[in-house]
């Protein structure tokens, strides 16, 4: 028998898989209910909106054919919404896709890659996939501590994740703060601020850092259509970078990463100013409701300007999890996080809100 371990690369036989949300369906099966709600995955609950579901039914109509390779459309609506040339994008199936390209661009085993304690968990993914050293610094109060961050940056540094705000902890890192860090960090160093939830954000001193790329040509800026553009499935992110290092990651994407589906949906879905406003004013809703009610059952909560908030409760999440599963609830344990007294829980519908709280509630009054 092949010792596939011993062929293997060293990044890829240490690599812990991705854990996803525990999907509704999954639940509905394994436990014998319905009307399950999930609030695990940061989702959007409000779905798409009417003009990119319009143009994912008529792009059905064209599974057949390979989509466009370049993405051109996306690219030009891209481009001008953001104000930067389309040579400064690359897309990615999903931002995921663009985390792991930018790792897979300038990162060899012999590298590190500085990130945060607590910080999106794809990003020390991607560092181990391609057998590099991950050198995790410690959190300040759950969120992204540059100065640690910026301390870390050895010669061997290639590259450094930001997540702003970050999952799942909902923190986030002020302009100022972001661009002193930015401005320490040395040449030989790629800097990605991942920010996925930037359009759920509404505080003045959150940096939209894409025109920063001018004076900081080693930042690469990765967003995404799964969150309030509510396009998950379909898997359309992007990153924006200079030119030149847009065109490496461009070489090292797959070819037809974007399906024809992603890309008409979330062309669509950019013009759709009306649904994400719609999709931000029902987040802070939400937000404000759940964080009430956190209060009200005496549960501290990180605050969090993202579309979800990560709560302590006290013991050990992962049975207050399970039981909430039993009520028809699925929120998000993230003991992965180095959080085992955490869940982390995404702002859903009203009615989704006051069933994960009442869940909530009932759970931790009986164990
Ligand atoms: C911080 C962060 N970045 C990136 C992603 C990736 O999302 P997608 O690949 O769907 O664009 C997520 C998804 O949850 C996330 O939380």
């Amino acid at each position: 028998m092949i010792d596939f371990a011993t062929l293997v690369t060293p990044g890829v036989r240490d690599l812990q898989p991705y854990l996803p949300g525990k999907p509704s369906e999954e639940v509905e099966r394994e436990l014998g209910l319905r009307d399950v709600v999930k609030l695990a995955s940061n989702e959007s609950p409000l779905g798409p909106g009417r003009l990119a579901r319009a143009a994912l039914a008529r792009a059905a109509e064209d599974v057949s054919r390979y989509p466009d390779a370049s993405g051109y459309y996306l690219k030009r609506r891209l481009s001008a919404r953001l104000g930067v040339p389309p040579e400064c994008l690359t897309l990615g199936n999903g931002s995921n896709d663009v985390l792991d390209v930018a790792a897979r661009c300038f990162v060899l085993p012999e590298h590190e890659v500085v990130l945060s304690a607590h910080s999106f968990v794809v990003f020390g993914l991607s560092a181990r996939a391609v057998s590099a050293t991950p050198i995790v610094t410690p959190a300040r109060d759950w969120g992204h501590d540059l100065d640690a961050m910026a301390r870390a940056i050895t010669e061997r540094t290639r590259l450094v994740y930001i997540a702003n705000p970050n999952n799942p902890t909902g923190t986030w890192s002020p302009s100022a703060d972001l661009e002193r860090f930015l401005g320490a960090v040395p040449e030989h160093v790629m800097v990605v601020v991942d920010q996925a939830y930037a359009e759920y954000v509404e505080r003045d001193d959150y940096p939209d850092c894409i025109p920063w790329i001018e004076r900081h040509p080693n930042l690469v800026v990765t967003r995404t259509f799964s969150k309030v553009h509510g396009l998950a499935a379909l898997r359309v992110g992007y990153a924006v970078s200079h030119p030149q290092v847009a065109d490496y990651m461009n070489r090292v994407r797959h070819p037809f990463n974007v399906n024809r589906l992603g890309l008409a949906a979330a062309q669509a879905a950019l013009d759709d100013d009306e649904h994400v406003a719609r999709s931000v004013a029902l987040n802070r809703e939400g937000m404000g409701y759940l964080t009430g009610a956190l209060d009200e059952l005496g549960l501290a909560h990180i605050p969090s300007i993202g579309n979800f908030v990560t709560v302590d409760v006290g013991r050990p999440a992962g049975p207050v999890f399970q039981q909430m599963l039993r009520e028809g609830v699925i929120v998000r344990p993230v003991g992965n996080y180095g959080m085992p007294d955490h869940l982390r829980i995404s702002i859903g519908l009203e009615s989704e809100n006051r069933r994960c709280i009442a869940a909530l509630a009932k759970v931790l009054g009986s164990i």
